[in-house]
């Protein structure tokens, strides 16, 4: 059965992760600080997580996986139509370029992670300034009402480019600023732990965007050189999988950036054929590649989509925000 968010919510607080048999306090303790604060979180957590994160061998996580999985009601199975309801109440936040909401499906939707991809200076970071404010703006304007989360690995957000941005749509600066929940992030263990705290601020239910700019940045500087990449590959792979839990589960969008050089040749090739080890391969939603263009226009294109046409969009970044040209 689809559950309102409300009653989920209240579900979740019934039982504790100790009443798990298998969970002691040391393993109880371990797993809340790591953002496992309930038994739905364990019930649908990977072995393997829970292994790392507790220091128990992974045969273990998986008898406290199925003892959790019997005392939450798991309906692994739900009707089509129950598909086709939940994804009625998908949620498009404007980016403040017709043209590139169109590319998009109508704006940036929720119940999606979002990867935003491109080299330095073509407009990931611009554009997850701009989401911050637009998300608050009323449906009819191409928002959700609502606030957002703003994890900062790089340390690229201003405050005043959000009082910019704010003002070009009319709204408050300073409640503009109070409705964006700010976090820097200082290496990758940090980051993913914070990703997972900010489940704390979904669950009241105001949130409707998280952004991570940038999602792999403190990866690839802690993480340097072939033989760490499968464990590299690995972490950010359990980072993904609560970003679409979260996603999945609040109804948000999670926007999510990645630098990539498009010089041919370096490290990573052409950034949208992804040989070699594309850092996230095609765990996102939907994935969007951003190019500079002449005169300040910015072209993204949209990648292996599963239900959009293929295709290209051009925009502007200006001092009032994202715009069409
Ligand atoms: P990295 O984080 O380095 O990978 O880049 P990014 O993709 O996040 O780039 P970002 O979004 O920070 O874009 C920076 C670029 O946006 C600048 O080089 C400018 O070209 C443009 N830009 C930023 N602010 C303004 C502005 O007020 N007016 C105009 N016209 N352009 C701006
Ligand atoms: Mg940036």
């Amino acid at each position: 059965m689809v559950k309102k968010k409300n009653e989920n919510v209240e579900e979740k607080k019934i039982i504790e992760i100790e009443d798990v048999p298998g969970i002691g306090p040391k393993t109880a303790e371990k797993l809340k600080e790591a953002g496992y604060t309930t038994v739905e979180s364990i019930a649908v957590a990977a072995p393997q997580d829970l292994a790392e994160i507790a220091e128990i061998s992974e045969g273990t996580c998986s008898k406290i996986i199925a003892e959790a999985r019997r005392m939450v009601r798991i309906d692994n199975f739900i009707s089509a139509d129950q598909i086709m309801e939940k994804r009625k109440r998908i949620g498009h936040i404007t980016s403040g370029s017709k043209n590139l909401d169109e590319l998009i499906g109508g704006g940036f939707e929720t119940q999606a992670v979002i990867e935003v991809f491109g080299e330095f200076g073509s407009g990931k970071s611009q554009l997850a300034h701009q989401l911050a404010v637009t998300v608050q703006l009323p449906k009819e304007k191409g928002g959700l009402e609502a606030e957002s989360i703003f994890i900062d690995s790089e340390n690229t957000f201003r405050p005043e480019r959000i009082v910019q941005i704010a003002e070009h749509y009319g709204l408050d600066p300073q409640e503009t600023l109070a409705k964006i929940h700010y976090a820097r992030a200082y290496n990758s263990d940090h980051q993913m732990l914070l990703a997972e705290k900010a489940e704390d601020l979904l669950k009241e239910g105001n949130v409707k965007l998280m952004i991570l700019d940038s999602l792999t940045a403190t990866f690839r500087s802690e993480y340097v050189g072939r033989g760490v990449l499968a464990e590299r590959q690995q972490k950010l792979g359990r980072h993904l999988r609560k970003l679409h839990q979260l996603a999945d589960v609040y109804d948000i969008c999670i926007f999510v950036t990645n630098q990539v050089s498009s010089a041919p040749d370096v490290f990573f090739g052409d950034p949208t054929r992804p040989i070699g080890g594309h850092i996230l391969g095609h765990s996102a939603t939907m994935r969007l590649y951003l190019r500079k263009s002449k005169q300040g226009r910015r072209i993204a294109r949209l990648v292996d989509s599963p239900s959009l046409p293929e295709g290209e969009a051009i925009f502007l970044v200006t001092e009032k925000g994202i715009s069409d040209p």
